[in-house]
This record gives C-alpha cells, structure tokens and sequence, in this order.
C-alpha cells in the first residue's frame, strides 16, 4: 500500500494521470469475483430515443446504476464493433472489418486467432463459467458454426445465419448439438427462455459467471427467401402480437439533420437526395417497429433481473445493457442503417449497475466499447492486458486504472449497407454504397465537441458540435475564415489531423494515450495542450491523414502516410520510433 500512495502522489499533478490509481485486488462480497450479466442489443440507438421506450430497462438497469451518456462504438457495423468489445482492441488491431469473408465475419475471426483468444476465454482462465445466448458474429452460420465451435463458453445457445434475423423463423445452435428451428415461435421469448436456462446453469455453480444475452432487436427482419442474387433485403423489425398495437403516434424524432432541404455530410452521403413523403411515411413506420421489438427485450431483462434478485446473487453482479452500434433513420436524407460515423451511428445506451456502482448517476466522460473488455477485468480483478487498445470505464466507487481520454477512433472500410423498403439509392438501385471508407476522431472535453473525419475519396469533414450538434455545418473548407478554439481554423486542423494521423494505427498504450506518440516528453495531453503556438510549424509539418484509394478492407497500402513526426524541441522533430 505504501508503494501505491506514493504512485498516487507522484502523478497526482499531472491532469490525464489524475484518476489513475492502483487496482485493488480485493476480492468481492464472501470472496467470490463479481459476476456479469450482459445485456447486448443489435443496432439500438441512443439519439432517436429508443431507450426511454423500455421502462422495465431504465427502472432496473438505468436507475439502480451509472449511465455513461458519452459512450460510443469504434466501428458502426455489427460484426467488426463486437470483435472489437470482444476483444478490447481497434478494428485496425482486430482487422475484421466487415460482416462477411475476406475482411470480416466469424471466418474472419477465427483466422486472425481470436477464438483462442477473448474475453470468455480469459474470463474462464480467471475462473469464471461463461455463457452466451443470441447473436455472435455474421456469417457464424450453418455452414460454419463447428468449423471450429466457438470457443470460451461453458454453455452457449447462438442465433446462426442465415436465420439470425429472421424474428419468426430463428435457428439456434446449443452448445455442441446440430442447429434447431424455431419455425414459427418469436424469437426473442425463445431466446428468454433459453437466457433464464443458462442464468440457472450460471446460479447453479459456485464458481462467478459472466453471461451474455443477445437478442437481434432492434435489427431489421431477414428472412432467407428475401437473400437474392444481391444483397439481402433487410425488413422492418418485426414485434411480438401483444406489442404490435403500441406507440401508434411514435415518429422519427425531427432533428434538424432528419432529411434536411440543404444535403449535407461527405463523401456519398452528400450526393443523396431529398426523401418524399412515402418513404418518410415509411420510416416513421420502421421506427415504430423498432420501438415494439424492443419490448420483448424489456421483459426479458425483467425476467432474468427478477430471478437475479430472489438467487442472492444480485449484490454480487454487475448488470452492463448496451447496444453493438447505433442507427440512423433518415438523418442526413439517408436510408435506415449505420456504418456512418455520424452521431446517431455511433452513440450507444450504456448502463450498468452493480456493487459499488452509484445509484442514479450520469457520467460525462467519453468512453468506448474498447473499453468494456478492460472494465470486465478490472471489475473481476485481472490484470489489464498490454494489447488491450481501451483503458477501464470507471463504473464503481472502487479504485480503477481508469485513463481518462477525450477522444474515440471510429473507422470503417467498404459498403455503407441501405436497409428497409426504399433503401434502394445505390447505383443501379443497389442496397449499398461502396467507397463507405473513411477514419475519424471524434474529440469531446468540457471545452470543446469536435468531430473531425478523413475519407478515402479525399474528402474532409469537420463540424463543432458545441455549435452543430446536429452536423450540418461542416466547417473544414472553411479555411481562411474562422476562428475555432481561439486559434484560426486551419491551426486547429493540422492538430486534429496529427492525432488522428496516430489514432489511425495505434496499438495498445499509443490508443490510449495518442498525444504521447507526438510529444514523448509528456507536455502534452490534450487538444487544448496541443493547440499553443509553439507547436504550429511542427504541426504544419506533419504528413496528413490521406488515402491512395477506397478499399473493401484493410489494406495498409491504400491509406496513406502510416508515421508522423515527434516534437523535439522548439527547432527539431523526428519520425515516430
Ligand atoms: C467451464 O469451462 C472451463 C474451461 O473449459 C472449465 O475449466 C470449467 O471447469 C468449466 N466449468 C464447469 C462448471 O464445468
Ligand atoms: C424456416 O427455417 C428452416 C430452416 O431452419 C427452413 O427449412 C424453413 O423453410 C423456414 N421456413 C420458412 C417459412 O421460411
Ligand atoms: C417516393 O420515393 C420513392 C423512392 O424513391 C419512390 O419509389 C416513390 O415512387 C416516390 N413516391 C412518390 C409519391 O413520388
Ligand atoms: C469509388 O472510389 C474510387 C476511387 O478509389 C473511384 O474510382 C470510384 O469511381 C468510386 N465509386 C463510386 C461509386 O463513387
Ligand atoms: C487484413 O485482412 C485482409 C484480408 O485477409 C488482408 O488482405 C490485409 O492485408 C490485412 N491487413 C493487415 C494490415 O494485416
């Protein structure tokens, strides 16, 4: 202990250091480790407001716990953001990408030796029991389900592809058994019975447990018969009978940025024009959909937190409910789906509560889903991994290695995915849009809210929430005649460029803590520390952020300058070692 006050005391002057303190490895309530329970929703939004629709949720999850309301996604596409929760790392670490084969998918994972090598196997090495129901990854499917098993878990029931989506014909795949339809029953009461199955296997053991509940609500339906020769044709989601009726006056909320007269974003996005009435009609009625779907997710969390409380087992878990990306419903005149980097993309519920959570609170830091993995171990009391590129999300009251960090790396490569009945805007009426490739950082203190993105057509977004929160103004060619921060635009643009320069093939430590990369001396922490004067001719200097093309995947050749410069001092910089 004397050892880590004096740690304590020695970092206490510096800002960025200030929360980090050292783990206690102290065990848990009658010395068993705290166990999980997840709750894992597909494409729920936070900015359309889908949260306040499931009271059930926000009673026992929200109000008996901490909301981080800064939370966000790396990568807005199901697949690559749940390898990267997975897994605690970049997309760019993980390089699964996409939702099917080469770049992506659950063929993708195994290849790159992920199997071996995630969170429930490590939770199981720290003597955990692990379970999971519901969606994994995409294209873990009939075909490749055993080829080989999913590892780490000591009881699994997974949705498989091509039925995942399917809300009324689901296939699910138990352990080691063969796949089994459930023609005809909703999906997710299936899916609730077999998540309270598992929760009583969990309670049954002595051992902790982390156990991982993931229902496709809100996702648009798929049913395989809609898989023609392109893409498949993803539906309204569909309710359960009892839900069908509810919230009949329910609309997209009319944000300014919801099929705006003026066309705005970059890239493809600004090509795309202006919705009629049908398909507004349209997407108020799959925005209903969504909200009904999700019902049935808010009795399922009753459920399993009402079995939780009568196992005496509730004060001993933490209960996480997140979502694996955001969604958009006609918000920049676009179609209904992610992949943007744009807010309603990005920004997802996370809540949880647990012993030493508080109770009602909201918490403003910025946080990630890279960081869950790290918060997992940190809350079981393992040591946090040197590959994790997240730091811990300070949930309880316990002392926490918690890095504070102002800004979230979102990256995507290839085909921005066009969902429900007109989602057909892409050439030759396709369901998607290629040349979806582009990098961002979005950088959020108490002084400033910037989101500023690079994209491999060459275009260039920079919009300043504080002002914009809607994203419409988008102020990077606005070169010559703004101020921002104090500083004249284009000042702020080359820092902001600098860091996402290192954001872009970060690893590790350097995620975290990117500034480090370009001021080794520590002097530097912050986009406010980086913006003083006696840096500008070192930041005009350093190589952009740039693509050569746009790639389906992760091909370092296409993406431009991979090392920048590190200040020295007033006269000299180098290369990054
Ligand atoms: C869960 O699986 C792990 C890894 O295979 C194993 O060590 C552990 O004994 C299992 N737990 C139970 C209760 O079988
Ligand atoms: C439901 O899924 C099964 C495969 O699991 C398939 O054989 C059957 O045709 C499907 N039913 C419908 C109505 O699509
Ligand atoms: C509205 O736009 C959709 C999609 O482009 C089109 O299919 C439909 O015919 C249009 N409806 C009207 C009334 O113009
Ligand atoms: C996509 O970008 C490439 C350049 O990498 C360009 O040649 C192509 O025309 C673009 N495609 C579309 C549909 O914009
Ligand atoms: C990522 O995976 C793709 C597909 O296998 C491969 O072509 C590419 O080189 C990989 N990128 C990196 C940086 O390893």
């Amino acid at each position: 202990m004397i050892v880590s006050l004096a740690l304590l005391a020695l970092v206490a002057g510096c800002d960025a250091l200030a929360t980090q303190q050292v783990l206690l490895d102290e065990p848990s309530v009658e010395g068993r480790k705290p166990n999980f329970l997840f709750i894992l929703t597909d494409d729920q939004d936070l900015r359309m407001n889908s949260p306040a629709y499931m009271p059930l949720t926000q009673a026992k999850i929200k109000e008996k716990g901490t909301e981080f309301q800064n939370h966000f996604v790396t990568t807005s596409l199901c697949c690559p953001s749940r390898v990267s929760l997975w897994t605690g790392r970049q997309a760019h670490n993980t390089n699964v990408t996409d939702v099917k084969p080469p770049y992506g998918g659950y063929p993708k994972f195994v290849a790159q030796g992920f199997n071996d090598n995630f969170l429930p196997v490590w939770l199981q090495s720290a003597g955990y029991n692990t379970f999971y129901t519901g969606k994994l990854f995409n294209a873990h499917s009939l075909w490749t389900y055993n080829a080989p098993f999913v590892n780490g878990f000591n009881g699994s029931d997974f949705l498989l592809d091509p039925y995942t989506y399917s809300y009324w014909n689901s296939t699910y795949q138990r352990n080691h058994e063969p796949p089994r339809s459930y023609e005809g029953q909703y999906t997710t009461d299936v899916m609730q019975q077999k998540a309270l199955g598992l929760l009583e296997d969990a309670l049954d053991s002595d051992s902790p447990f982390f156990l991982t509940v993931a229902p496709i609500a809100p996702h648009t339906n798929i049913d395989v018969e809609g898989v023609g020769e392109g893409a498949p044709k993803m539906t309204e989601p569909l309710p359960a009978p009892r839900h069908a009726h509810l919230f009949a006056d329910a609309k997209v909320p009319r944000t300014p940025n919801f099929n705006p007269l003026k066309d705005s974003g970059a890239g493809w996005v600004a090509t795309v024009e202006l919705q009629n009435q049908t398909v507004i009609d349209y997407e108020d009625h799959l925005y209903r959909q969504r909200l009904r779907a999700l019902q049935a997710v808010d009795e399922m969390v009753d459920a399993l937190i009402t079995r939780l409380g009568s196992s005496g087992q509730i004060d001993n878990t933490y209960i996480i409910y997140s979502a694996d990306n955001g969604y958009h419903i006609g918000h920049h005149r676009l179609p209904p789906g992610k992949t943007t980097g744009y807010e309603e993309d990005i920004r997802v519920p996370f809540y949880i509560r647990g012993p030493g959570v508080p109770e009602g609170e909201i918490v403003d830091r910025v946080t990630t889903h890279i960081d869950i993995a790290p918060t997992l171990f940190e809350l079981a009391g393992v040591p946090l991994r040197e590959d994790f590129d997240g730091t811990p999300m300070p949930v309880s009251t316990k002392k926490s290695e918690s890095i504070l960090h102002e800004h979230v790396t979102v990256e995507f490569w290839g085909h921005a995915v066009l969902e429900g009945d007109y989602g057909s805007i892409g050439h030759g009426g396709a369901f998607f849009m290629p040349n979806n490739t582009y990098k961002s950082a979005r950088i959020l203190s108490e002084e400033y809210n910037l989101y500023y993105s690079v994209w491999c057509d060459g275009d260039h977004e920079l919009y300043d929430l504080s002002t914009d929160p809607y994203q419409m103004n988008n102020i990077y060619y606005k070169l010559n005649s703004m101020q921002l921060l104090g500083r004249p635009l284009s000042r702020v643009i080359d820092r902001v460029d600098a860091l996402l320069l290192v954001l872009k093939s970060c690893q590790g430590h350097t995620c975290i803590q990117p500034w480090r990369v370009l001021h080794p001396d520590g002097s530097v922490d912050s986009l406010r520390d980086a913006l003083h004067l006696q840096y500008d001719a070192f930041y005009t200097n350093q190589p952009k952020v740039s693509y050569s093309a746009c790639e389906n995947g992760y091909l370092i050749a296409a993406e431009g300058p991979q090392v920048g410069l590190q200040y020295r001092d007033g006269l000299s910089w180098e290369a990054w070692t």
